[in-house]
Formats: C-alpha cells, sequence, structure tokens
C-alpha cells in the first residue's frame, strides 16, 4: 500500500492531470483485464474531470469497455438536483458512447435499505460471486470534515466488515445516503482523491500534514490493502502542507 500526493496550481490543473491517470488506469486495465471499472464519488470536485473526460479526452477511453459505478449516492430520485448520478450524467455520461448496461447507478428513488442491496447484487454479479469487487480505479473527494463518500466520522458505518454497500442515516445532513463500506474501497487497486481549496486546507493538514488516521478522519482510513491512494490537490487546499512537497 503506498499513499502519496502532489500539489496542482489550481482545480483546472487537478482536473487535467486526474483525467490523465483515468486514461493510464483504464488502458493498463482494458489491456490485461478487457474492461475497466470506475467508481466515481459526487459533489462538486469531480465535475471539471468529467468534463473534460466528456469533451477534450472523450476518444482516449474505450468506453464500450468502461464499466462505471459510484462509491455513494443521496436517497433522490436520478432526475434530482443533488443525485450523484445526476452530475456524472449531466458532465459526462450524457456526451460519450458508454453502453447503458455499463453504467451502474445506485438507485435513490427506492428506500435506502433496498436501493443498497439491489446494488451490492449488481457488484456480486458484475464482479462474481465471493470475493470483495475489486475496482481498478476509486475517486474519491474528502469533506472539510474528513468524510470520503458517505462514510462520515465516527459512524458506525466505519466498522462494517461484511457488507459492500449499506444505507446510512446521514444526522447531520438528516438524510439517507447509500455508500460503498471501507472493505471495498480499500480493495481497489487505484484511489484517486481529488481535493481543492482553501476550505479543504485544514483536513488536508490533519491528514497529510500530521498523519492522523482514525475514525475521526474517514478519508484517513482509505488505506488501499494491495493498491495506491494518490491525493491530487490544488494550491489552496495544499498551503498548509507548505515543505511537504519534493520538486
Ligand atoms: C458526496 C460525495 C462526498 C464528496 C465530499 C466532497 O456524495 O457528496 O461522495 O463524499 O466527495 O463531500 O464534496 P465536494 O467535492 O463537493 O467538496
Amino acid at each position: 500500500m503506498t499513499v502519496s500526493f502532489c500539489s496542482l496550481p489550481d482545480p483546472e490543473a487537478v482536473g487535467i492531470r486526474a483525467a490523465s491517470i483515468v486514461i493510464g488506469r483504464s488502458k493498463i486495465a482494458r489491456d490485461s483485464k478487457g474492461r475497466f471499472t470506475v467508481a466515481v464519488s459526487g459533489g462538486s470536485t469531480p465535475l471539471r474531470l468529467f468534463e473534460l473526460l466528456g469533451a477534450t479526452f472523450r476518444k482516449d477511453i474505450e468506453w464500450g469497455r468502461t464499466e462505471i459505478f459510484w462509491v455513494d449516492e443521496r436517497c433522490v430520485p436520478p432526475d434530482h438536483k443533488d443525485s450523484n448520478y445526476k452530475g456524472a450524467h449531466d458532465a459526462l455520461l450524457s456526451r460519450v458512447d458508454i453502453p447503458p448496461e455499463n453504467v451502474h447507478r445506485i438507485k435513490g428513488e427506492i428506500s435506502p435499505e433496498e436501493g443498497a442491496r439491489e446494488y451490492e447484487k449488481e457488484l456480486l454479479r458484475c464482479f462474481g460471486g465471493t470475493g470483495l469487487p475489486e475496482f481498478d480505479l476509486v475517486i474519491l473527494g474528502v469533506g472539510e470534515d474528513g468524510h470520503t463518500a458517505s462514510l462520515f466520522p465516527d459512524a458506525p458505518s466505519l466498522s462494517e466488515g461484511k457488507r459492500v454497500a449499506i444505507p446510512v442515516y446521514v444526522e447531520k445532513l438528516q438524510s439517507w445516503r447509500i455508500t460503498l463500506t471501507l472493505p471495498v474501497l480499500n480493495n481497489a487497486v487505484t484511489v484517486l482523491f481529488l481535493v481543492t481549496g482553501r476550505k479543504k486546507a485544514g483536513i488536508v493538514k490533519e491528514i497529510l500534514g500530521n498523519g492522523k488516521k482514525s475514525p475521526e478522519y474517514p478519508a484517513s482510513l482509505i488505506q488501499p490493502v494491495s493498491g495506491e491512494a494518490t491525493w491530487l490537490l490544488d494550491s489552496e487546499a495544499s498551503f498548509r502542507l507548505k515543505g511537504m512537497f519534493r520538486d
């Protein structure tokens, strides 16, 4: 397991570097496994990456051999403004020739437990019966409180060791979500964190600067068992890590 991080000038540079990593991982997976499986996050940070993959770099990925999943979803319909599926659909999926059967949406419109169970079935169908799903790439963001996916600080969901997807009620948001669990996220070949903006500088400092690793900081628990985690930060999010970067 390796964790690396780099600081880039601005969100655009983060998006472009992320796109090159996605393209690189997709080629490796396609050539070695015949397909590329990627799980994406919601929120605002990945949107520029999605736009770049749907436009500038559209031809650099073999969409017919790409299987897209989500790391989490809000329990809302797919056309709701808060839907993580909608975010990816509008910025990316509506602009590329990805076969509908390769888009594995979490059903936020049904009950949280049913949505989680259906997603688990879909994951097991796509990755085969027994072991944990192994994504070629998982793209994560980090909240100011250190949450990632829908794994929030000190939540019981952090100790889920059996299920691959679970419903979670997020008290502070007063809303239900469905999320992949830590064992699945840590079973990925590559995890890519995208973190931009000064508001994230504090949590970045805690996790990458002070080496915090605890349920208080769920993103700190993302340590791929045999894979690698790369943090792409812009200068705003990394400014409190001064002096920690190799030139
Ligand atoms: C979600 C995401 C969540 C997100 C962080 C950061 O469903 O909201 O999966 O974990 O990555 O909240 O969000 P921003 O990118 O908007 O800062």
